[in-house]
């Protein structure tokens, strides 16, 4: 519809689309190399305690055992923490939940390895663990690092103590979201090839390729110039392989290099749930003030999570969580307080969202409950707040330009024939419909808490047939970006898609670019082609100005043409990259960008928190069973600011993925410990939604440009996920009339809601 553009704005086929789905792609799980060995962790079975002694005795007469490597083999830096260093490789002494990793046996095949794992036998002194966050709160002493404390972040602007006297109402709740497990398809796994001269190739599959080199050389003492790492194909990651691949990676590496070998080491299902990262289980208290015409005035929430045994990826999730904590809404008077908890359970670190799923849950619950409040619409009442051009973030971010919010609000309200559906009546012999909204805003990339790291390139490689090679540094883990780094590449140079492949990731490609998250890959990307692109359109024009017998300004390049623009005499681009070789052009062009310096007051947690923000609003329409408690999605219409779309079809089926996650983590994911054990460890006891479980999605596309972003795009990757289970358990409350303040609403759950609102019911004498 759009005629500027040539690749952009088209609904482009996946590039990687027909060789996943034929099982050509050889994920990383399916690659051999020559002469590889296996191997498994060995792991704590206690969630705290003293390593009293090791024996390997039994292990090593088991005829598969080729060799173990523990903490005292690693020859440099026992520590693979990625904020905080706070994290040993190998545990040495002390562990700190079950699946601390002490060491790796390497063995003839993946079954002996986990075999022979289990007859490493570790004797412990066990501590009295710490198994939630109210636990860990009360420590006094036998803390699990230092203190019980991972991290804390606060916002406060404004004066919240006036602006409650001046409030006419105030509501105070609280809300608890549960733990997440990413369940990506493929578990977390690792090739390390050791090679001559001391060097190390290694395969993951994983977020973010530089992380692990980091990772390898501090833990083997190597220069970055001798750690090659490549990302295999990857199934599956969002988020659960930003951080954790660099343990996987180095123990592998660690074990390699003492063997001289090629290892592999693929977690099973049952390891990877017990070991990995997931979402950070959330208590939050909102206590929300505002007049009785519905105007916001003053907030104080305080954020509590469960970080785990390590600090991992927990300081992005608290402050993303503390700076996003009352959403996209004018508030003058806000103080958050976030802190996140060392416990004795598996670590909690990055999962789609960052803390920011859990946010929304907060506000968005505390929105509805205000709206009842006051007796107002949640559709009125959310636009009565809502932030628009020339007005502050929570954090005091004055924002001008792409401030979509207020249109996904309305676009959402429109579609979904909110006012119909809202006051229509609702029961059906069991049956009992409801729909609710949630709106949420998402700051692109990392932010000001993590500026320093926030650059990543690019590298187009042109060659004499008129074939393009791109080179990225971030990563493909199923969202789609091959497609549109392939699409934008097209359009920075006026060039054909067809002509275009895009590499594998590799840290030897280009420079450090940072992890693919924080839905920062189309505007990191994107920015780094065009920049490359800017610096070979002048060579390509100027030889095409040679060949064509004219001036460089006179030559334009579109379409996959190469044309005079007054005669309308033209070449092929091929023609063009003939020229180049034979002709001393430069033929191979860097890019790079990083994000604009951000003004923000670290102490207070007052300014630009982050550099732009994607706005989303879901609306779901529920049918729950008051016999069962079964909840239904019947429906979710997600309207989404994306700046521009790049590529409508892969917006769409993120937004398609994102909701029904969204589901998931609202309505069947009870993930479970049990004295620091997991006890959901597979798909008949984690129930993930399946193809029958998912909405009908109606995705509305709304682009309101970003200057700063390639082609005016923003980040969708994890806005898809974000408002979809406050929506849910809004539109659940509307339909059976209780508050539901907590997911996931199993059939459980949402009974005993149900039943202990006909007690209320009775207490009222109705
Ligand atoms: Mo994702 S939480 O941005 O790795």
């Amino acid at each position: 519809m759009n005629q500027r553009f040539s690749y952009i704005r088209k609904r482009h086929p996946r590039v990687d689309g027909e060789d996943k789905v034929t099982g050509k792609t050889r994920f990383l799980t399916d690659m051999k190399v020559e002469g590889m060995v296996f191997a498994a962790p060995v792991y704590s079975s206690i969630p705290f305690g003293n390593i009293r002694s090791i024996d390997k005795s039994d292990a090593i007469s088991d005829p598969d055992y080729i060799s173990s490597v523990f903490a005292e083999d690693i020859p440099n830096e026992n520590q693979v923490g990625v904020i905080i260093e706070d994290q040993p490789l190998l545990a040495k002494d002390i562990v700190r939940y079950i699946g601390d990793t002490i060491g790796l046996v390497v063995t003839t095949s993946p079954e002996a390895a986990f075999l022979i794992s289990k007859k490493v036998r570790i004797e412990y002194v066990e501590k009295k663990p710490y198994l939630s966050i109210d636990d860990s709160k009360q420590a006094t002493d036998n803390f699990i690092h230092d203190n019980n404390i991972a991290c804390t972040h606060q916002v406060i602007r404004g004066d919240i103590e006036k602006g409650f006297q001046e409030s006419d109402i105030i509501v105070e709740e609280t809300f608890r979201t549960p733990y997440q497990e990413h369940y990506y398809l493929e578990p977390q796994g690792c090739i390390a090839i050791p090679e001559e001269n001391d060097r190390m190739v290694v395969y993951g599959s994983l977020q973010c390729p530089f992380y692990v080199q980091k990772a390898v050389c501090k833990v083997l003492g190597l220069p970055y110039r001798n750690v090659k790492v490549i990302q295999a194909p990857t199934g599956g990651a969002f988020g659960g392989k930003e951080d954790v691949p660099s343990e996987v990676c180095a123990r592998t590496a660690l074990a390699a290099k003492g063997l001289g070998r090629p290892v592999k080491m693929g977690y099973n299902r049952y390891d990877d749930v017990q070991l990995t990262s997931k979402r950070h289980p959330f208590q939050m208290k909102y206590k929300v003030g505002v007049t009785s015409d519905g105007r916001l005035i003053a907030a104080e929430v305080l954020l509590e999570e469960n970080a785990g045994a390590y600090a991992t990826l927990s300081s992005v999730v608290s402050y993303r969580a503390t700076a996003q904590a009352m959403g996209p809404y004018v508030i003058p008077n806000i103080k958050v307080h976030s802190t996140s908890f060392y416990t004795n359970l598996p670590p909690t670190g990055a999962f789609r969202g960052f803390g920011s799923p859990q946010a929304t849950f907060g506000h968005e619950r505390m929105m509805d409950i205000l709206a009842e409040r006051l007796n107002m619409d949640p559709v009125e009442f959310r636009l009565k707040n809502i932030l628009k051009p020339g007005e502050e973030t929570l954090t005091g971010h004055k924002l001008h330009v792409s401030v979509g919010a207020e249109e996904t609000i309305i676009r959402a309200r429109d579609s979904a024939d909110w006012s119909q559906n809202r006051n229509a009546p609702r029961k059906e012999g069991r049956y009992v419909d409801g729909i609710g909204i949630s709106t949420s805003h998402y700051g692109n990339c990392l932010g000001a808490a993590g500026w320093h790291m926030d650059g990543s390139g690019a590298k187009i490689q042109i060659h004499r047939d008129g074939s393009v090679f791109v080179s990225f540094g971030l990563v493909e883990m199923g969202q789609g970006s091959l497609t549109v780094v392939t699409q934008m590449t097209a359009e920075a140079l006026g060039i054909s898609p067809e002509r275009i492949s895009v590499l594998p990731t590799d840290t030897t490609q280009v420079p450090d670019s940072g992890p693919s998250v924080a839905s920062r890959v189309v505007v990191m990307t994107g920015n780094a082609i065009r920049d490359a692109a800017g610096k070979l359109m002048p060579v390509l024009i100027s030889a095409a100005a040679e060949l064509l017998k004219t001036k460089p300004e006179q030559v334009e390049i579109k379409n996959d043409r190469v044309r005079e623009k007054q005669t309308g005499e033209s070449l092929s681009f091929d023609e063009l990259t003939e020229h180049l070789f034979v002709s001393n052009h430069p033929m191979v062009a860097d890019g790079w960008w990083h994000v604009p310096e951000l003004n923000y007051d670290q102490e207070k947690g007052v300014g630009e928190a982050y550099f732009t923000y994607s706005y989303s609003t879901h609306i779901a329409k529920v049918r729950v069973d008051t016999l069962t408690g079964q909840v239904k999605v019947n429906k979710i219409w997600a309207a989404h600011d994306v700046g521009r779309a790049i590529n409508p079809a892969g917006l769409e089926a993120q937004v398609e993925g994102g909701t029904a996650q969204g589901i998931g983590w609202a309505l069947t994911e009870n993930f479970r410990i049990e004295n620091g054990k997991v006890i959901t460890p597979n798909l008949s006891t984690y129930l993930l939604p399946t193809a029958m479980d998912v909405a009908e999605v109606e995705t509305i596309l709304i682009e309101d440009p970003e200057p700063e972003g390639p082609w005016g795009a923003k980040g969708i990757g994890e806005p898809a996920i974000i408002p979809t289970a406050a929506a849910i358990a809004n539109a659940v409350t509307h339909a059976i009339g209780v508050q539901m303040n907590e997911i996931p609403m199993t059939l459980e759950n949402v009974l005993n809601q149900l039943n202990r609102s006909i007690e209320t019911d009775k207490n009222k004498n109705y």
